[in-house]
């Protein structure tokens, strides 16, 4: 009997789960880092040749190849050697076995016969489908935090842990390819890189009400850090409200007469991204105050047509509501002016 009720329990707690695996779906088991390690060395039967013994074969991949001497990658020399510290080897692992076989004569036959002579690529580490973790090893290689000073949270970060490699991100050789050497991330992309995976916060931008990332004025970056923080949603800041006040500083404060500690996180009354309503607010005026406060008719210190008027724009009055200095005539705080 026992049995049977814990087998009910199990089946309906997996039901109840199963929609939440949705995105848990593609992830990979975690295993120890050595075995990532291995994953990356590439065929151990192989030697190094060099960028120089790579391409004189095969002029198939010249720009990505002056691409990649074009780029801040390719430029890096090394002191002692002059030799390149990055080539194609470094990434895509020891080359010897792909062109055994490949000759000039055999190239120049290829040709002749109209064809292009491939190398025998499938001995190269399979650098699109060994798993993140292992893809962004290749980088990390190099780019240690030491090195690279925004990736000291990476490891701890929200995409390394769910599967995200630097080569969700950063494309290389299809970069390569199309003849650019440029590896940096122009702010004005990256809303486009972000939103293919995150298509609701692109929902959320299109909304009436928003930041201007779609008019190219403000980045995701200015508030994120796509490499992981030690803050919650990788914020930059370590609070909502200092991520707010990078910009609109005049709502920081300290003022003498606080609105209470509502403006600690600005999301009491606003949304980040965007709104349906006007300012980003999470609700329209008046039922936002209304959340908190009675209404009231107007009646003290005004002219006399006002008395007696309920309004709705309780800011149109109230319009220092994140706070103010100066007192209303009744010598309180009621962010009046
Ligand atoms: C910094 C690491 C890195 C270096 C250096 C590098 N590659 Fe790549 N390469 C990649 C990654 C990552 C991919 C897969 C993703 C992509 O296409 O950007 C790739 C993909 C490729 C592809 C397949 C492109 C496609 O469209 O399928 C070719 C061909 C290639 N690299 C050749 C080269 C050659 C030749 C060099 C040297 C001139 C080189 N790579 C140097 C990282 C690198
Ligand atoms: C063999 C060492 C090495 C490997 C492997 C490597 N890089 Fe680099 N990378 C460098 C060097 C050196 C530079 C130029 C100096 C710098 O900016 O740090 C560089 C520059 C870059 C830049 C541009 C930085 C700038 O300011 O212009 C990006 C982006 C980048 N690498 C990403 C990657 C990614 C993604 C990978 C993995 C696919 C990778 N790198 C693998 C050594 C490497
Ligand atoms: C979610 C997307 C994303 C991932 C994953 C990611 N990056 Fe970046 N990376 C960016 C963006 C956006 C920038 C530019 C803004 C900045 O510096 O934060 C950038 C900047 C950089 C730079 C500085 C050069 C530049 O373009 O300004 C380097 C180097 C770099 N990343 C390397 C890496 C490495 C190595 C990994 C993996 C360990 C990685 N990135 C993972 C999005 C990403
Ligand atoms: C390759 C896919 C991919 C790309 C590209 C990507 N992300 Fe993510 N991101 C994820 C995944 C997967 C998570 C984990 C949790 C989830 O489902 O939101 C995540 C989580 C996050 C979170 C934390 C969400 C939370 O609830 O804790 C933030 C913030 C974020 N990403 C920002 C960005 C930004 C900014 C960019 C562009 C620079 C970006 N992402 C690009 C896949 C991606
Ligand atoms: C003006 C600052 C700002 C900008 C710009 C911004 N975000 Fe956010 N984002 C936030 C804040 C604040 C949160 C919520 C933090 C919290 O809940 O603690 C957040 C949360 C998120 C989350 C978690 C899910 C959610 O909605 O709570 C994701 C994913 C995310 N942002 C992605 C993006 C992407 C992608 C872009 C660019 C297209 C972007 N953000 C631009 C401030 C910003
Ligand atoms: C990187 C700078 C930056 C950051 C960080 C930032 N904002 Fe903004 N914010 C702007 C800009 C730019 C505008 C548009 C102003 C304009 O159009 O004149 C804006 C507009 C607004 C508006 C008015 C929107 C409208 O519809 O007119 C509100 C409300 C707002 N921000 C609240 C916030 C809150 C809350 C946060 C923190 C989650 C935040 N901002 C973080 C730059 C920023
Ligand atoms: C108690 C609710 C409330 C809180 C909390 C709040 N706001 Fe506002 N905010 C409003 C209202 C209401 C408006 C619209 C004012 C109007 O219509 O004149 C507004 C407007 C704004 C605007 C656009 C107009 C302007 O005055 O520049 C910005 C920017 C803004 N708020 C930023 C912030 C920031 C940053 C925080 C957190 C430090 C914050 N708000 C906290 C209610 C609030
Ligand atoms: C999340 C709840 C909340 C929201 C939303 C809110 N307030 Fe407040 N408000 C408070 C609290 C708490 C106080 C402090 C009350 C006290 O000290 O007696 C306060 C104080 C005030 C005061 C001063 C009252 C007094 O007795 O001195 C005024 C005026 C005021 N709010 C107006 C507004 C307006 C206008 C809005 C809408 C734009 C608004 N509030 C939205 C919670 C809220
Ligand atoms: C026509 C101007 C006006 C409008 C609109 C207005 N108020 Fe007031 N409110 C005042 C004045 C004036 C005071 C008194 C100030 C004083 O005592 O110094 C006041 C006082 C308050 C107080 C303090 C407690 C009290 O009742 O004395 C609260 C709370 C308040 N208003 C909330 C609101 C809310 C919520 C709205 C929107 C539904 C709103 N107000 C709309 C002018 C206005």
């Amino acid at each position: 009997m026992t049995l049977i009720r814990n087998l009910f329990f199990l089946l309906t707690a997996v039901t109840i789960f199963l929609p939440g695996c949705e995105a848990l779906k593609t992830s990979q088991p975690i295993v120890p880092i050595k075995e990532y390690e291995k994953m990356i060395v590439g065929r151990l039967d192989a030697e190094y040749i060099g960028t120089q013994n790579c391409l004189s074969a095969c002029h198939y991949h010249d720009t990505i190849r002056r691409s990649l001497d074009a780029s801040t990658m390719g430029v890096q020399l090394s002191r002692k050697s002059g030799l390149p510290i990055v080539n194609c080897e470094s990434c895509h692992g020891p080359g010897s076995l792909a062109i055994e076989g490949i000759t000039p004569e055999k190239v120049e036959m290829d040709a002749k016969e109209g064809r292009q002579t491939a190398c025998n690529y499938k001995t190269f580490i399979d650098i699109k489908n060994i798993p993140a973790q292992a893809q962004s090893l290749i980088c990390l290689k190099c780019h240690t935090a030491n090195a690279t000073f925004n990736l000291h949270n990476w490891n701890a970060g929200v995409h390394a842990m769910s599967d995200v490699s630097c080569m969700d991100c950063h494309s290389i050789c299809s970069t390569f390819k199309t003849g650019s050497p440029d590896l940096k991330v122009k702010p004005r992309d990256t809303a486009e890189m972000c939103y293919k995976c995150h298509q609701e916060i692109k929902a959320e931008f299109s909304l009436p009400s928003h930041h201007p990332v779609p008019e190219k004025r403000v980045f995701c970056i200015d508030c994120h850090d796509p490499h992981g923080t030690t803050n919650d949603k990788s914020l930059r800041k370590a609070t909502v409200k200092e991520t707010c006040t990078q910009c609109h500083a005049e709502k920081e404060g300290p003022f003498v007469f606080e609105h209470a500690e509502n403006t600690e996180d600005c999301r009491t009354c606003h949304n980040h991204h965007g709104s349906v309503n006007n300012n980003l607010l999470t609700l329209r005026e008046p039922f936002l105050c209304l959340q908190c406060h009675s209404g009231h008719v107007a009646s003290r210190n005004l002219p006399k047509e006002f008395k007696g008027a309920f309004f709705t724009r309780c800011t149109g009055c109230h319009s220092q509501i994140h706070g103010t200095d100066l007192p209303s005539p009744s010598g309180k705080g009621r962010f009046i002016q």
